[in-house]
């Protein structure tokens, strides 16, 4: 480690300015917490109230770094193994827009995998661009996603050498990843660069232990939410960038026209923060998350009907790597579901899970637990099983993927034109406005500009029937869709 990384110009430049307690007229108008909710401002607390500051010449601009902002940036990238770092105070969504938005001009294709963010998918629209899909591997037996191969991905920049980047989620929100480094080459033997979705992957560049990062992986640029599991405030994340393929200063003017003018410093100096604290623990930070994970898994498969996904599920190509400071617990011989796990931990022991979805609830083990929190999630699961064990292996829905529809007007045409609503069993041969997503697996099933089949229309309707959660359209019962008038 660099001895430069103890440093936190941007958070000590502002605690310093605090300290000096200037008299301020300019925004925000609370003041220091003077000018604020009496409740509010006790329960928030004076030291946050006191930097939460604005782009005052000796702060720095996020717009235009000069000072303790580029030094705090600069900090970061040699953090994270990339040339430059650029912090986003609108989430891994903002950082995710960037990339896309600096490697598409309209007209101009992008390879993603099908179950991409909706960050994705709303750049793209901005961009004018054209995606072209990659199904992501399924897993039957779990429900959900993975990643894509790298063959699907070679195959498809044969089918489209004019593609402008490749875009990959790594890890999954489950925390699978597939091999990055070999499809980050094929990529770049077509001469492309390729951006790395990497909201849950912020730990994965200070242990060993863990799937590579991207940055690691030789990959252009990665959105990496450094809010998510790296300590920082909600809604702080970074971009992190390699310069042989890709300009910065085009990355800077992109990240500003979609970033606020009023670009909070409590944000900003959490990162700065945030990344000190993984530049000198990181490896640390992770290995307690992980050995306290792998407790959790160990004494999880103890109990009657649970199975916790560890690396027996490694080994193709499409699950290559794992972070196993994520819990999947897979509810094998349980009478409920993973939405109904949810709610029974949530009730009856104030467990908040990260998420759940058919079969499934996924807990995150993180550098902020300890033997106690441990404790009580395995506790509570005994009582869970307790109370809903079953001999027999429940039968699921099999989880299938429906075939890619074809996209016939563009993304952004489509959210343009003049629409109508009509009833969904009707709509085959429509070009659909909105989505219609179905979990599991989360991957879209339609997409605004695609063309309607009746393939499509029964698949949802099979899984409306099953009961599965549909999700998209403005009509939540799918009774109606919105189309593209006149088409
Ligand atoms: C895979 C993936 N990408 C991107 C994002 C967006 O991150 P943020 O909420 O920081 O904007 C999320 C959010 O959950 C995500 O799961």
């Amino acid at each position: 480690m660099n001895t430069r990384q103890t440093a936190t110009p941007l958070f000590t430049c502002l605690r310093e300015h605090a300290a000096k307690n200037p008299v301020q007229f300019h925004i925000p108008g609370h003041k220091k917490g003077q000018g604020m909710d009496p409740e509010f401002r006790e329960f928030f607390g004076e030291a946050p109230l006191s930097i939460d500051l604005i782009n005052i010449e000796p702060l720095d601009d996020l717009h235009h770094p000069h000072g303790v902002i580029q030094e705090a940036q600069e900090l970061a990238a040699e953090a994270f193994g990339a040339d430059y770092t650029f912090f986003s105070v609108q989430g891994t969504s903002g950082a995710i827009m960037t990339m896309v938005m600096t490697v598409l001009h309209p007209g101009e294709k992008i390879i993603v995998p099908r179950n991409v963010h909706k960050s994705v998918l709303s750049a793209i629209i901005l961009a004018g661009g054209h995606p072209i899909f990659v199904h992501p591997v399924m897993d039957e037996q779990l429900g959900i996603a993975h990643g894509v191969t790298r063959k699907d991905v070679e195959r498809t920049l044969i089918l489209h050498p004019d593609a402008k980047a490749v875009l990959l989620i790594n890890p999954t929100y489950y925390g699978v990843a597939a091999h990055l480094e070999e499809i980050v080459e094929c990529v770049h033997h077509y001469g492309i660069p390729v951006l790395v979705d990497e909201a849950h992957g912020v730990l994965t560049h200070f242990h060993e232990g863990l799937p590579i990062s991207a940055m690691q992986a030789g990959a252009d640029m990665a959105a990496t939410s450094v809010h998510k599991l790296g300590g920082s405030l909600t809604q702080s994340s970074v971009l992190n960038v390699r310069a042989e393929r890709i300009n910065p200063q085009r990355v800077q003017s992109i990240i500003s026209m979609l970033t606020t003018t009023s670009t909070s410093y409590l944000l900003m100096a959490s990162l700065d923060a945030a990344r000190r604290h993984l530049a000198i623990h990181g490896h640390q930070l992770a290995q307690h998350a992980l050995t306290l994970a792998d407790t959790a898994r160990r004494r999880i498969n103890e109990i009657p009907g649970l199975h916790c996904v560890g690396r027996e599920l490694l080994g193709a190509e499409a699950t290559y790597a794992l972070d196993e400071t994520k819990l999947i617990i897979h509810l094998e011989r349980m009478n409920l579901t993973g939405y109904e796990a949810e709610k029974w931990l949530r009730k009856n022991w104030n467990i908040e899970v990260e998420l759940s979805d058919l079969y499934n609830i996924l807990c995150l083990v993180t550098p902020g637990d300890d033997d106690g929190t441990i404790q009580i999630l395995v506790d509570a699961l005994k009582e869970l099983s307790d109370t809903f064990y079953i001999e027999e292996q429940r039968e699921g829905t099999p989880v299938r993927i429906p075939e890619i529809p074809l996209l016939t007007v563009s993304p952004r045409d489509a959210f343009y034109a003049e629409t109508v609503s009509i009833p969904f069993t009707e709509s085959a041969g429509r070009i659909i406005a909105e989505f219609i997503m179905i979990y599991p697996p989360g991957i879209p099933v339609l997409l605004p500009g695609e063309q309607i089949t009746q393939e499509n229309i029964d698949y949802i309707l099979e899984h409306l029937e099953a009961g599965l959660p549909v999700q998209g359209p403005e009509d939540p019962h799918i009774q109606m869709v919105r189309v593209i008038k006149d088409w």
